[in-house]
Formats: structure tokens, C-alpha cells, sequence
């Protein structure tokens, strides 16, 4: 073997095992950075020998923008289900059939969460992952391979050699509550439909064409069953011991009980500590952990005899709607809120929820006066879940039937509806006073531009005075006319000015996405503005251009194009233009060349999180700057990362040295 193969393999192992004790051990014992580097060796090193190539290299865990249908795969073993209950005496009627099964003989039962997500089943040969299917209808599933691949925690070379050379695991793919709650955000943000949970949203990203979209959304994976002909072992909970050390994520959670009492006080711990845990869960799982005493048992038409799910009660109370009110969001879409008797829900009182759109109002046939059932599922907003149809016939305080308004709520303007979309909307974005105060509150958010000091009651307070109508405004705003104002004085009104001022160099990037175009996200600014360079080259495009970039589809493209065909918002950006808004990304950034720390000597030091040490370095030649390795009386700056050595800090601070972090850094290139 030759010196660059033997390199290939040990960074591949090296990799392998760092991701190991990132994703599934929770334990790294490198930094970033040092992880960053050696993938990026291995990506040169692989680029250099293609010969090299290997499907399941950890470089190959990027996904891809391939977009095909999947393949229908037939399960070689049926994916069943479990029967379910809610109930300590079903478990308990559960648990003597068994014992009655196995005619009195001694069993362990293994007590497992029931992790709420979506579940699959992956195959491996020879150590190799060679194929994910999901359940489908549990006998047929769709070839998912592909986006697995991408998830992290998933091995997709098997450690250690003592496993079977063919054989299946199950288990659940599951969206992190943090991923989960940061991309519902996001899509708030892009007035994009939320997932109604992580299960519903690990589903979705699994079932994405796109693998590059599923690495990017973080899932994750806990494995429950083991399926083969030569399993190491006849027992469940050692089998899974087993998959552990081949690197599978096992629940730490997973017991052996040895009696009845041992699986009621194993309910009532996770019934009351499930809440903090990283992921979803809906209940628990018990199984008769002998494989032998499990084929005994067998199985129903549906089910396995040796298993069942205790279902945790979910957060749910009844009350009375007493009206609906409606909310216009930036880009004018009208939502409903449905109006509750106080009620107490999981820790917290409710008194509002959401119902969506019209069309789960008519599907619940819902009433003003109706008693109401409301969940807190993984939902952040809690949700009207059904009607309670009994009560209605007694109840003496029903209204009407809940009608979706014709009209704004605030403008008055006859609400439209898009052909295919479930919201309602008022096509008045002019004159109708949220969506303008909105649009502006967009513009001055921090990852916009950023205009510090100005609140929504600041806004507000402008809007209503007329100083200020559209973002334009903003930057006609004297000291004098701010600064008389309630609430404000000098040192606000100065503040302000100040970073309306500075808002003029914000990047372009950032400055198209305050715009605040439809669909137009940070990501998808950032791709715009590398992809066209300038305002100007940007709202001459044609889809066809549009839709070359990469992540722009038909959608974006048409809403770009929308946007800048009105003249009114052509006029606006002409104005912002003139204002000395940056509206091109500036060559500087184009080249990544300035001369913003020229005569400047920088000491690097400790580990940092955003570059890597090398990155900082050719940072600081490409703006004009020196490398130095010392602390001297000529250093300007010691850019300081974590871990800086304490006789270096001490130095550099007898010397009256400026120490900068790795943000004040970037900052001070523009790179924020
Ligand atoms: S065992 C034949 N164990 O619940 C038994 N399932 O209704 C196969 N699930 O489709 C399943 N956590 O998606 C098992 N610890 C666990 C589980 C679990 C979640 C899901 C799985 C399955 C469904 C059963």
C-alpha cells in the first residue's frame, strides 16, 4: 500500500472515531478545530487520489443535491407494532400473561423509552451499512440510504469485529427539541409552515430529496431491536450491549427489571423525568428480554406477545373558547388565536392558542362556547386538538359557528387567499399598519441590519407620529426631532442615530435579507448576493438565472421576481441606494483583500471556534497584516482564543497590549 493510501485510511479511522465520540458518546477528546483540520487533510488527500474514493468515507457525510424518487424496499423481517396502553393495570395484565406464557418460568423484562420520532431499519454486511429503509407500511418502505448516511450518530462502519456479518437493527430517527425549536424559528421567520413537532419534522427532513438539506438539519438516532439469523447473544439487553460497542447509540435509559414493582417504579421516574430529556418521547417499552422466551410467546396478527408500550397521558385540558381573534404577520398572513377560559396545562396557565387556518377550523366544526381540548404536545404554542361533541348538546352558552373573517383586522382590506396555501392574507402590504411596522422591524433586527437601540415600542411610537413610514425613513431621522421625545432623551436618540449611521456598511448579504423579500432567509441572501454581486444585477434576473443558484427554487425565484417588478418597492431600494446602503458585495469581500490592519503585527493564540488557526493567519496577511509567533514591545494586537497560555496573558498585558477576541476580530475586518 502506498504512503498516501495508508494516510487516507488513518485519517478516515481517526475521523470515524472522533465522530464516534462526538455523536454517540457525547465525550469529544479533540477540539473543532483540530476535527476540522483533519477533515479537511483528508478531503485534500482525497481530491488528490480519486482512486481512493469510498462511499463511506466521513468526508461523504455532506449530502448531496441528487433529487430522486426512492425506491421502494420489501422489509426482510414485517416492521410490526406494539400494542399500546395507558395503563398501570394493563402493564401489570401484561406482565402475568407473560408469566402465565412461560408457564411460571423466570423472565427479565427490559424496560426502554419509547423515543418519538420516525423509525427505520438499516442493514449491515460485513460491518458496512449497506441499507436504511423506513417503516412504510411496515411490510414495503422507501431506500432513505442516502439521507442516513448523513446522520452523524449513525455508524457507518461498524467498530470492534464481533459483529454478525449480516443482520438488521431498528430504531427511531429523532429531531433534538434545541434543532427542532431553531428551525420552527427559522421558518417563522421565512413565514414558512411549521412542523407541529420534532417527530413530524424528523419525518419530513428524512423524506427531503435533497441529502445536503437532511445533514444540515442535525438528526439523530437511538437504536431498540436487533434483527439477524446469528445474533450474538439470546437475550435482548445483551444483544443491544453488544451494538453499543459496534457504535450504535443505545439509550442509556435501558434497564433490566426483575418484577412487577421494578417496572411500576421505572414508569413513575420517566413519567416525571422524560421532560429533560434531549429528545422526544411518548412513552416506555417492555419487553421479555430471553430471545428464546420471546419466540415462545410469540406473536398476535399485529404484534409481538412479548412486548408493549406504556403510553404516557399527553398534556391535555379541556376549556371554553370564548372568541377568536386573528394576528397579521410582516408579509400580511391573518392567524387565528383562539381565546380560552384560563386553564392550567403542564406547569404553565393558557389562555390563548393557536388554530392554525381556516381549514382546521372547519374541520373541527368549532363553535364559540365550545369546551375545547388543548394539547402541549412538542408544539411551542399550545393547539386546539378537538371538540368535546358531548358537552355541546347541554351546553347552554354556544355561539355561533366560528366564521373566518372576510376583512383585516386592522385595515379593513378583503382578505385573499392563494390557490393551494391554507392562509388567509391582506393584500393591503401598504397602508395596512403591521405589516409596515413589521417590514421595519425586520429591517433594524440584529441579523439584519443590526440598528440597535429601536424596539417594536420605538417603532411603533415613529409609525404613529408619521416620522417614519417605510425603512427609508429611518435614515432621514435628525437628533433633534428623536430627541424631544418621550422616553427617549440624548443618550437614546444619540444611540440611535449612531447605529442607523452604521447601518450603511452592513454587507449586502445582510441588507437583501432586511429587505425582507418572501422567502428570501440569511441563507438564501447569502446565496444571492455571492451568486449575482449587486442589487442592480440581482433585480434585472430572470427566473432561468434565479433558479440556477444553488437552493433557489421556483418559489423564491418568483417571489424575487414579484418583488422587485413593483415599482413601489423599485423606488424603495433607489432610496436605500441613495442613503449609502451597501447594495454590492464590495470587491474587497469579493477578493477577501483589504488593507484594514496594515502596519498591524498580531500574535495568535489558544484554540478558536469560528476559523482555525491557519484560517486566522491568512486572515490577517489577506487585510494587510503581520503574523508574529511572540509578544513583543512591537505587537499591536494578541488575537485570543480559548485556552490562552497564562504567561502569554500576563505578558501581553505588562506590555498595555490590546487583546482581541475571536468576534472583535472578525468585526474588525468586516467579517461578522
Ligand atoms: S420495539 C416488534 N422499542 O414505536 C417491536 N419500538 O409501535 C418493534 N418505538 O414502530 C418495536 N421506541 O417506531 C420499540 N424502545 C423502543 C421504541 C419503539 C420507539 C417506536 C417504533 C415502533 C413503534 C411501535
Amino acid at each position: 500500500m502506498d504512503d498516501a493510501k495508508e494516510k487516507i485510511d488513518r485519517l478516515r479511522k481517526l475521523l470515524n472515531e472522533h465522530n464516534y465520540n462526538y455523536y454517540v458518546l457525547n465525550a469529544p477528546v479533540i477540539s473543532d478545530r483540530e476535527f476540522d483540520e483533519m477533515m479537511r487533510e483528508l478531503q485534500e488527500l482525497e481530491e488528490k487520489y480519486p482512486e481512493y474514493t469510498d462511499p463511506d468515507s466521513p468526508t461523504q457525510r455532506v449530502g448531496n443535491d441528487i433529487n430522486r424518487a426512492f425506491t421502494q424496499v420489501e422489509h426482510r423481517y414485517p416492521m410490526l407494532s406494539l400494542s399500546n396502553t395507558y395503563s398501570m393495570d394493563e402493564v401489570e395484565a401484561f406482565y402475568e400473561r407473560a408469566d402465565s406464557g412461560l408457564m411460571g418460568e423466570p423472565f427479565d423484562m427490559v424496560g426502554e423509552l419509547k423515543y418519538d420520532g420516525t423509525s427505520i431499519s438499516l442493514t449491515y454486511e460485513n460491518g458496512r451499512l449497506v441499507r436504511a429503509v423506513t417503516r412504510g407500511d411496515g411490510v414495503k418502505g422507501d431506500d432513505v440510504t442516502e439521507n442516513i448516511r448523513t446522520i452523524k450518530s449513525i455508524p457507518l462502519q461498524l467498530r470492534g469485529n464481533d459483529y454478525p456479518q449480516n443482520f438488521e437493527i431498528r430504531g427511531e430517527i429523532l429531531m433534538p427539541w434545541t434543532v427542532f425549536e431553531a428551525l420552527n424559528e427559522e421558518r417563522e421567520r421565512q413565514e414558512e409552515p411549521l412542523f407541529a413537532n420534532p417527530r413530524n419534522a424528523a419525518a419530513g427532513t428524512l423524506k427531503s430529496q435533497n441529502s445536503a438539506v437532511v445533514a444540515s438539519r442535525s438528526l439523530d438516532a437511538y437504536f431498540y431491536y436487533l434483527l439477524g439469523e446469528n445474533l450474538p447473544c439470546d437475550d435482548h439487553y445483551e444483544n443491544l450491549q453488544r451494538a453499543k460497542s459496534w457504535g450504535f447509540k443505545i439509550s442509556d435509559a435501558m434497564r433490566k427489571l426483575k418484577s412487577i414493582q421494578e417496572v411500576e417504579e421505572f414508569i413513575g421516574y420517566w413519567d416525571k423525568n422524560r421532560k429533560n430529556l434531549p429528545v422526544a418521547t411518548d412513552g416506555i417499552v417492555f419487553k421479555v428480554s430471553s430471545l428464546r422466551q420471546q419466540r415462545n410467546l410469540g406473536y398476535t396478527a399485529k404484534s409481538p406477545r412479548w412486548a408493549i408500550a406504556y403510553k404516557f397521558q399527553a398534556e391535555q385540558a379541556v376549556t371554553r373558547l370564548n372568541f377568536v381573534s386573528y394576528q397579521v404577520g410582516r408579509t400580511g398572513t391573518v392567524t387565528p388565536v383562539a381565546n380560552l377560559d384560563p386553564v392550567q396545562l403542564s406547569g404553565t396557565v393558557v389562555k390563548r392558542a393557536s388554530l392554525h387556518n381556516d381549514d382546521i377550523i372547519q374541520s373541527l366544526d368549532l363553535h364559540i362556547g365550545d369546551m375545547v381540548y388543548v394539547e402541549k404536545g412538542g408544539e411551542i404554542i399550545p393547539k386546539i386538538t378537538g371538540v368535546d361533541m358531548a358537552a355541546r348538546e347541554s351546553n347552554i352558552l354556544l355561539g355561533e359557528k366560528v366564521k373566518f373573517i372576510k376583512n383585516c383586522p386592522e385595515c379593513g382590506t378583503l382578505l385573499c387567499r392563494l390557490e393551494g396555501e391554507a392562509a388567509w392574507f391582506c393584500p393591503n402590504e401598504r397602508g395596512c399598519p403591521p405589516q409596515i411596522k413589521g417590514r421595519i422591524e425586520h429591517y433594524i433586527s440584529r441579523r439584519a441590519m443590526n440598528i440597535d437601540g429601536l424596539g417594536p415600542e420605538t417603532i411603533n411610537l415613529f409609525y404613529s407620529l408619521g416620522l417614519v413610514r417605510d425603512v427609508s425613513d429611518l435614515y432621514t431621522l435628525k437628533m433633534d426631532q428623536i430627541s424631544s421625545l418621550e422616553r427617549l432623551g440624548d443618550k437614546s436618540a444619540q444611540n440611535i442615530i449612531t447605529a442607523i449611521e452604521r447601518s450603511r456598511d452592513v454587507p449586502f448579504e445582510r441588507f437583501l435579507f432586511a429587505l425582507g423579500i418572501r422567502y428570501v432567509g440569511e441563507t438564501v441572501a447569502k446565496k444571492l448576493a455571492l451568486a449575482f454581486h449587486s442589487l442592480e444585477a440581482l433585480m434585472n434576473a430572470s427566473l432561468e438565472e434565479l433558479v440556477q443558484v444553488d437552493e433557489i427554487g421556483e418559489r423564491i425565484g418568483r417571489s424575487i421576481i414579484s418583488y422587485f417588478s413593483d415599482t413601489e418597492n423599485r423606488a424603495l431600494v433607489e432610496r436605500l441606494k441613495a442613503f449609502g446602503v451597501q447594495t454590492s458585495v464590495s470587491e474587497e469581500r469579493l477578493s477577501g483583500r483589504s488593507d484594514k490592519l496594515s502596519g498591524k503585527i498580531i500574535v495568535i493564540s489558544g484554540t478558536f471556534s469560528h476559523h482555525s488557526r491557519d484560517e486566522y493567519k491568512a486572515l490577517i496577511e489577506q487585510n494587510g497584516g503581520k503574523n508574529s509567533g511572540s509578544i513583543s514591545g512591537k505587537t499591536t494586537y494578541v488575537l485570543a482564543g480559548e485556552n490562552m497560555g497564562p504567561a502569554k496573558l500576563e505578558k501581553a498585558r505588562k506590555l498595555g497590549i490590546e487583546i482581541l477576541s475571536e468576534d472583535d476580530f472578525l468585526k474588525m475586518i468586516g467579517k461578522y
